[in-house]
């Protein structure tokens, strides 16, 4: 997508792939930085510091994290650490597991002087992989869009709500609940997105508010308890969301926060619909609330907001008073009942096993 006017992908090889560049997500919406990563660790480190983040582009960065530790040690031992330590990084997002297991079915057979360039090509392919599959999520999702358009009202514009980022900044390009939104505007459709902050990280404030800025999508971001007011009065006419982890049945796995959006708006009658491409997809799960293992992230996220100062300075504020203890688990689990469709890059499909298994039969399971 374009900042500045310019096109961008949230990852890319630099120095003929001995190293890779990311956008560094911790400073927006107030800084633009890019970093360059050398070293698995630095890999590592950028995922599990959420320098990067979003279940795409986790599994994109760990591709490529792949590629650096076989840039340190292509022997079978170095395969397997390069792995096990990329592995460990965050638990939810599934694409994480899916790239990993991706480039060591390509890197295993062969020789250790092979493995570098192998590692590179296979992390380009999942990058490129990656901006198709979400580009086709926008197109099946802008014909939902235009599905539901003549039931809103004709008097102000369409109202989308989504929660966290699931933006081109949580993919390599496109993203996957606001792909369909860029498609929708660009076709010239009158729309409004209703954007939660997604407290306690924020990435609905300060990533999916700078996403739509940039490209000139009008927005409003929203206190995350005000979603299901906004819906009892019929000012939204569809949620979007994303996912971190999809089971085969069809429960969704996303921010924490999604699972009371998707109860208001079963409440309301508003359609809930998810975008997800199939690397989202967990085959080996059913029940995504007993099985999905749920990151529980630092206390201090809850206890402190970072941002920018009247003085135009950085700095973190503390909310809570000092001996208060904080809960924070990354994410939860919308279960399928609640889900109206899931948005996937061969179509729509029902949240149901079935439903998924038509779309994808070479994972269906009898
Ligand atoms: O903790 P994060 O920021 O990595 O969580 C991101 C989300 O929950 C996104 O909604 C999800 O990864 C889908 S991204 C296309």
């Amino acid at each position: 997508m374009l900042v500045n006017g310019k096109p961008w992908r949230t990852i890319w090889a630099e120095d003929g792939g001995q190293a890779f560049g990311v956008i560094d997500q911790t400073r927006l919406p107030h800084l633009f930085e890019t970093v360059t990563l050398r070293t698995l660790d630095e890999a590592a480190h950028a995922i599990s510091a959420m320098i990067v983040r979003g279940a795409p582009l986790i599994g994109a960065t760990a591709a490529w994290g792949m590629v650096l530790g076989m840039k340190e040690d292509p022997s079978d031992a170095g395969l397997e650490n390069a792995y096990r330590v990329l592995l460990a990084t965050r638990p939810t997002a599934v694409n994480l597991r899916w790239a990993l297991d991706e480039v060591r079915a390509v890197l295993a057979p062969l020789p250790a002087d092979a493995r570098f360039e192998a590692a590179k090509a296979k992390a380009e392919a999942i990058c490129d992989e990656d901006v198709a599959l979400n580009e086709a999520i926008g197109e099946n999702g802008l014909a939902i869009i235009r599905d539901l358009l003549p039931k809103a009202p004709k008097n102000r514009p369409f109202q989308i709500l989504t929660h966290c980022n699931a933006g081109w900044l949580a993919t390599v390009d496109w993203g996957t609940a606001l792909a369909p939104i860029y498609k929708a505007f660009d076709a010239g459709i009158d729309l409004h997105v209703w954007v939660d902050e997604t407290r306690p990280r924020n990435q609905g404030a300060n990533l999916t508010a700078w996403e739509l800025n940039s490209h000139g999508v009008p927005h409003t971001v929203l206190a995350d308890n005000a979603g299901g007011h906004y819906m009892q009065h019929g000012m939204v006419d569809m949620v979007i969301v994303g996912s971190d982890r999809t089971t085969a049945r069809g429960d969704v796995c996303n921010k924490i926060g999604t699972y009371l959006k998707a109860l208001a708006a079963h409440d309301n009658g508003v359609p809930f619909y998810v975008g997800l491409p199939s690397p989202t997809i967990d085959w080996t799960l059913d029940d995504g609330v007993k099985e999905i293992p749920i990151e529980e992230r630092s206390q201090d996220e809850v206890r402190r907001i970072w941002g920018k100062l009247d003085s135009g300075d950085f700095g973190w504020v503390t909310l809570t008073p000092q001996g208060s203890a904080a809960g924070n688990p990354g994410f939860d689990v919308t279960p399928a009942r609640l889900v109206t469709g899931l948005i996937t890059e061969r179509g729509t499909c029902p949240a149901t096993r079935e439903g998924l298994a038509a779309l994808f039969p070479e994972h269906a399971r009898s």
